[in-house]
């Protein structure tokens, strides 16, 4: 398996280009499966969660052109007017949870899916409750037998859905199944996160009727068939503020490029609070380090709050801050599994429930550390940049699964960080 290795302590300078969003580029595929015309997807990262729904959607029949992304260019071409096949295994859905978007789409084109549920996770239990029960509602039977979920539908039909929380998942899912429902679908308590936005953008231009995203009501009404499109996907909002938070932890001068700024609002506002100086224009976000870095308190909240996906990363700076600040999690209810590797590099972290006390320290010091998840893992590539000595973060596939050639990216910023193939 591979490892990072990190000597810490050098400056970094320059600029960094943000890739495409992988959590807006994951149902936006998925979506692909709602017509039979070709889809143009663009700026696509090469992650390695993008090649497993590339994966599951050859696995039902969509023809996969990926020679372009496979290059560096970004661009995946989807054919979907042979899917043949409509289950999606275990084995790819416990890999990458998102594979059970497929399940809106699939009922609602061919009427039936075949679907495994996802299981538990590194960071909490994630059930799927929520997407089950708005489907049933527009009208699935469903049954779930040997740890899959078996719908059927001859035709959804539009249906008031109250989402006891606004789920990312679960709203893509039921906005998917409801732009080929019959009549109109209202969903109350949406997720509003911008991943939200980019697939009903998506949707509309494929010819469906969704209005209000990025607000708490989605209303859509169906139509009874949808066609292609072309689209780029919007920047990653959490690699981008990952980039951010290694400007202040250690940045000469970095300037983070290709953000949109409105989507790191909360982030944003707890940076300056922590006395980070951060310049945010057209260009992109300069943010210099060299800055006293103040405690502050953060809670994680569903979209415009800060993104639980910035926990980790935060909890980096707050690590080597000048005070005591409280992180508290309400996403996820086993997120801190950075916080005993962070403390193997001598920050002092206590935990309490959904909450962390962190006492800021002088220095952090390189050591062998373990990544757990995605955002754990850039949390301690994060944590040996600022480090003294070495560093040497393993597992780092969770790594693969988000972050595009992060150490490249890394690297040109003057970071002194290599891959070690295993
Ligand atoms: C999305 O996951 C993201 N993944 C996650 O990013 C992100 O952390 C999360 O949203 C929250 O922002 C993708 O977009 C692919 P949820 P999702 O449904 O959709 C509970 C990363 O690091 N819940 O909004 O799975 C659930 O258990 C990842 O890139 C139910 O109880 O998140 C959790 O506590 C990790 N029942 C909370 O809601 C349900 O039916 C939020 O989950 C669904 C969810």
């Amino acid at each position: 398996m591979d490892k990072i290795i990190i000597h810490g302590g050098r400056r970094l300078e320059g600029e960094v280009a943000v890739s495409g969003s992988k959590n807006a580029a994951l149902p936006i595929l998925i979506s692909s499966l709602l017509t039979s015309e070709p889809c143009v997807y663009q700026g696509i990262p090469q992650l390695v969660d993008i090649n497993t729904a590339l994966k599951l959607l050859a696995g039902f029949g969509v023809v996969v052109d990926k020679e372009s992304w496979v290059k560096g260019g970004g661009d995946i071409i989807l054919r979907p007017d042979r899917v043949r096949n409509f289950e999606a295994s275990y084995d790819l859905v416990r890999t990458m949870r998102a594979s059970f978007l497929v399940l809106g789409p699939l009922l609602a084109r061919f009427g039936y899916a075949h679907v495994s549920t996802p299981g538990g996770c590194a960071i909490g239990t994630r059930p799927v409750n929520l997407h089950l029960k708005g489907l049933a509602e527009m009208g699935a039977t469903i049954e779930q037998v040997h740890g899959y979920v078996e719908a059927k539908a001859k035709k959804l039909r539009g249906a008031q859905i109250y989402l006891d929380l606004p789920s990312v998942g679960a709203t893509e899912n039921l906005m998917m199944a409801a732009s080929l429902a019959e009549g109109t679908t209202v969903i109350e308590n949406a997720a509003k996160e911008p991943e939200i936005e980019d697939l009903a953008a998506v949707l509309n231009q494929m010819g469906a009727r969704v209005e209000g995203a990025g607000g708490d009501l989605i209303r859509v009404e169906g139509v009874s068939s949808l066609g292609g499109l072309t689209h780029r996907v919007i920047p990653d909002r959490i690699e981008a503020a990952s980039f951010v938070i290694a400007g202040a932890l250690i940045g000469g001068d970095v300037l983070v490029t290709g953000v949109r700024p409105a989507h790191l609002d909360a982030f944003f506002i707890k940076l300056k609070e922590a006395g980070i100086e951060l310049s945010i224009d057209a260009n992109g976000v300069r943010v210099k380090g060299n800055n006293t870095i103040k405690s502050v308190d953060v809670t994680t909240l569903p979209y415009p709050g800060f993104p639980t996906d910035m926990q980790a990363q935060m909890m980096v700076l707050m690590s080597v801050a000048d005070g005591v600040s409280v992180i508290t999690e309400t996403i996820f209810e086993n997120r801190f599994m950075h916080a005993q590797e962070l403390d193997r590099m001598g920050a002092d972290i206590r935990l309490e429930g959904n909450r962390a006390v962190v006492r800021g320290v002088k220095e952090l010091s390189g050591a062998p550390v373990m990544a757990t998840d995605l955002r754990a893992s850039v949390s301690l590539v994060l944590a040996g940049l600022v480090a003294n000595g070495t560093t040497e973060v393993s597992r780092v596939y969770h790594l693969d699964r988000g972050y595009e050639h992060i150490e490249k990216k890394f690297s040109k910023l003057g970071a002194a960080i290599e891959r070690v193939k295993g």
